[in-house]
């Protein structure tokens, strides 16, 4: 069900894939950044194109290559983010955000390379929320449009997961568990596919493809 040619249930659809971890400028040389690898927004991208689909990518900071047939776009900030899938989604039958975007940025990101001085021992940064561009996604939504979430949590992973769902107000939500070793930068992912309709299903340990696909399947579901 993962290869291209074994079913093209996506076929005439618009998808768009967020992927990758979004980073906060705090100086022109450093930032706010997190351990998101795009792994498994890449994933998504590649089997919903092999199923047909015409997929846009938006990647934060990804190390990997662009996938064949997959429309990339490039960003770097959470505001870049929203900016580009806010202008990729009204035309999309589905938004799924696998990115990890950060909460927080900086106030305001110096003009210059912060140097240390004598003086201090520490340097506060003030933040500031981050637009929640799910959430947005959520309430702008054209009709039918179907909106899938992720959420990693390093504890009481369905309980979180739950809450979240029903916060969020998207149509699926992926949870799964992180930590030291587990999910970044793997080739391998588990998790449990919330829907907001009530069903849960478990997917076990096997390859980011593999859990795409199923993420896929659920989509097919709810278009149909
Ligand atoms: N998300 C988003 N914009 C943000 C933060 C998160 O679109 N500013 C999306 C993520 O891409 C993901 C989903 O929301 O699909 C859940 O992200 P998560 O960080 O788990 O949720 P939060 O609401 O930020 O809650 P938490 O306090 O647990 O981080
Ligand atoms: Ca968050």
């Amino acid at each position: 069900r993962i290869l291209a040619g074994t079913t093209s249930d996506l076929a005439g659809r618009h998808v768009v894939v967020s992927a990758g971890g979004t980073r906060e400028p705090i100086d022109p040389v450093r930032f706010i950044g997190n351990r998101s690898s795009g792994l498994q927004g890449y994933a998504l991208a590649k089997v919903a194109a092999a199923r047909g689909a015409k997929v846009t990518l938006v990647a934060a900071n990804t190390a990997l290559p662009d996938p064949a047939g997959v429309s990339v776009v490039r960003v770097g900030s959470a505001l870049e983010m929203r900016e580009a899938v806010h202008a990729a989604a009204p035309a999309a039958d589905v938004v799924v955000m696998a990115a990890a975007v950060a909460d927080f940025r900086p106030v305001s990101a110096a003009g210059q390379k912060i140097k240390k001085t004598e003086e201090s021992d520490t340097l506060p940064i003030e933040l500031v929320k981050n637009p929640d561009i799910l959430a947005e996604l959520v309430v702008q939504r054209a009709s039918g449009q179907v909106i899938v979430g992720f959420a990693a949590e390093t504890d009481n992973v369905l309980e979180h997961g739950r809450a979240k769902l029903a916060r969020k107000g998207c149509d699926l939500l992926v949870v799964n568990q992180v930590g030291e070793n587990l999910t970044f930068g793997a080739p391998d992912n588990a998790g449990v596919i919330l829907s907001a309709t009530g069903s849960e299903r478990e997917i076990p340990l096997g390859t980011k493809e593999e859990l795409a696909a199923a993420v896929w399947d659920e989509v097919a579901t709810l278009l149909a």
